[in-house]
């Protein structure tokens, strides 16, 4: 058996392959479009022919390398019958066997994520007849569960259904290797560890350990993340609706370029907040090649059907770019400024700023009652976590739809976690002639570090009335920084056998309370988490 997992960092994507030596042959399953030289070498270094392609589902993320690892290989694609692709592949069905030399993927349907969703039970027929592993796409990650992509409700029901019938009738030793990890915007709370075991989900797992179907759809449709940008469009090309192009950058001059900006081409400023604050070119979005979920941010921000101009920081940082654009199907880039900004400037042309500032002018302005809105581009859960009181919130991917918001004649200060959405939210903003602004440079995290004073959730409300016979345990807020230490206390007050029900804001009462139970022996039955505050139902156990 040969199994490699492929993990993209800037999009927690995981890819595999899997391969038999003495056959020399090997699947690939779940293929990125900007890994497919990546498999190529792969499968070289050992020795292996690539013989089939496999698709777990129709992602909503990224463009799938199938295709293009077809044509590279002449291998054939594999995907469920429910994917409705638009091109040649083979049709599986549950109950279905692909087999290289002395491994065995058989297919299980298990729809929810999507209706197409598989997992693939990969056995090794020389070590046993049980599977060793299972890859499950986008149905069960490690630390989290998928979010049903279209459907709703129902098709959570679905994803109850899958995981109940297929996955948690596995042995506790049978291991999971998921289709995406941390940094993925396909599910919540997924850990950054990118495999664990049927036995370790089945405890840890929060989706896992609800009691019942309705609990665990409840639980799942609560705070959806935001979809991925372009989400119908990448499902699109990935099904093989709409064209996939490859996108061919050609250099551009100053002018040229300045034409083009005037014709309503868009440039995409790769440099850090700092140097495109300093001097940029008008109407430039503003995402650093170097971000978290670069590409992820540039889908969001960018108009569609307009041609892009990038601007890199240097030549190879512009082939990254082309990329880890392709992988979520932003292929308009018409072209890149060959001298970047210092043909510009020696040619004339206008140029605009976003001064930035730290934390510490920040406070000092606010306490000397200067006229400063404060925006906060985080996300709900890093508001509730803690914010500067009377700032607005408006998050990253709604500060365009909700612009309205802006205030638009006052100067606006914005920060994130550290200085990057924020720079990413001006830029788009000015792009609708929103001006006055300020970008905080290290954001929330500096202004924690320095002490400085925030606000935590008081805005939560009163805590929801216990269930019956059942003790609330409030430790939202600051007042209440270890809610463990107050458990320790309250279970005492209970019988054996009855329940706290525990909310807490602090980040690290997951970990807390876990080591809470393995100390005390008393049970974690239920946890989940929305909008930024956990709960808790832990049962006195003697
Ligand atoms: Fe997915």
């Amino acid at each position: 058996m040969i199994f490699q997992q492929i993990l993209n960092e800037e999009s927690g994507c995981l890819s595999y392959l899997v391969g038999c030596g003495q056959a020399g042959r090997a699947v690939i399953v779940d293929p990125g479009r900007d890994r497919v030289h990546e498999y190529l070498r792969l499968a070289r270094r050992r020795g292996l022919t690539i013989t089939h392609v496999v698709e777990t589902h129709t992602h909503a993320d990224h463009i799938s390398g199938n295709r293009d690892l077809a044509t590279a290989t002449g291998a054939p694609i594999f995907a469920h019958a429910a994917a409705g692709l638009a091109f040649d592949h083979e049709r599986l069905r549950d109950g279905d066997a692909i087999g290289v030399g002395n491994i065995r993927l058989t297919v299980a349907h298990t729809p929810g994520h999507t209706p197409d969703s598989i997992c693939l039970l990969v056995t090794d027929l020389e070590r046993g007849a049980e599977p060793w592993f299972v890859l499950t796409g986008d149905t069960l990650f490690v630390g989290s569960v998928g979010r049903p992509d279209l459907g709703g409700a129902r098709a959570a029901e679905e994803a109850y259904e899958s995981l109940t019938r297929v996955l948690l009738r596995l042995d506790d030793s049978v291991e999971i290797y998921p289709a995406h990890g941390a940094g993925s915007a396909c599910g919540r709370a997924m850990s950054a560890k990118t495999g664990s075991t049927i036995g370790f989900e089945r405890r840890f797992n929060a989706a896992l350990g609800l009691r019942d179907r309705a609990a665990f759809v409840d639980f799942i449709m609560r705070d959806l993340p935001p979809k991925p940008p372009q989400f119908e469009k990448i499902v699109g090309k990935n099904r093989g609706l709409i064209p996939l192009h490859s996108a061919k950058p050609r250099p551009y001059a100053a002018r040229e370029a300045w034409e083009a900006v005037q014709r309503g081409e868009c440039v995409v400023d790769l440099r850090d907040p700092g140097t495109y604050g300093e001097s940029h070119i008008p109407g430039a979005l503003n995402v650093w090649i170097d971000s978290p979920q670069f590409a992820e941010r540039v889908a969001w921000a960018v108009p569609t059907g307009v041609p892009l101009l990038l601007l890199a920081p240097g030549p190879s940082d512009l082939e990254r770019a082309v990329q880890a654009l392709s992988r979520v199907g932003v292929d308009e880039v018409a072209g890149f400024l060959q001298w970047g900004m210092i043909e510009w400037k020696s040619c004339g042309f206008p140029l605009e700023t976003v001064p930035q500032i730290t934390v510490h002018d920040l406070l000092e302005w606010l306490e000397e009652g200067r006229d400063l809105a404060v925006i906060d581009v985080r996300e709900p859960f890093e508001w509730l976590d803690g914010h500067i009181d009377g700032a607005i919130h408006l998050p990253m991917m709604e500060c365009v739809a909700c612009r309205d918001l802006v205030p638009p004649d006052r100067p606006k200060a914005v920060l994130c976690a550290g200085g990057l959405r924020s720079s990413t939210v001006i830029s788009a903003l000015k792009r609708h002639g929103i001006q006055h602004w300020y970008n905080v440079t290290g954001g929330m995290t500096a202004w924690t570090k320095s002490g400085y004073p925030i606000a935590r959730p008081t805005t939560v409300g009163p805590a929801p009335a216990a269930s019956p016979g059942r003790t609330m345990l409030d430790c939202r807020g600051l007042d209440c920084p270890m809610p463990v230490m107050k458990l320790g206390k309250a279970i005492k007050t209970v019988p054996p056998g009855a329940t706290i029900e525990l909310l807490a804001t602090d980040p690290g009462s997951m970990v807390d309370l876990e080591a809470f139970e393995k100390q005390s022996g008393h049970r974690i039955v239920e946890r989940g988490e929305s909008a930024g505050v956990f709960r808790f139902v832990v049962q006195r156990t003697k």
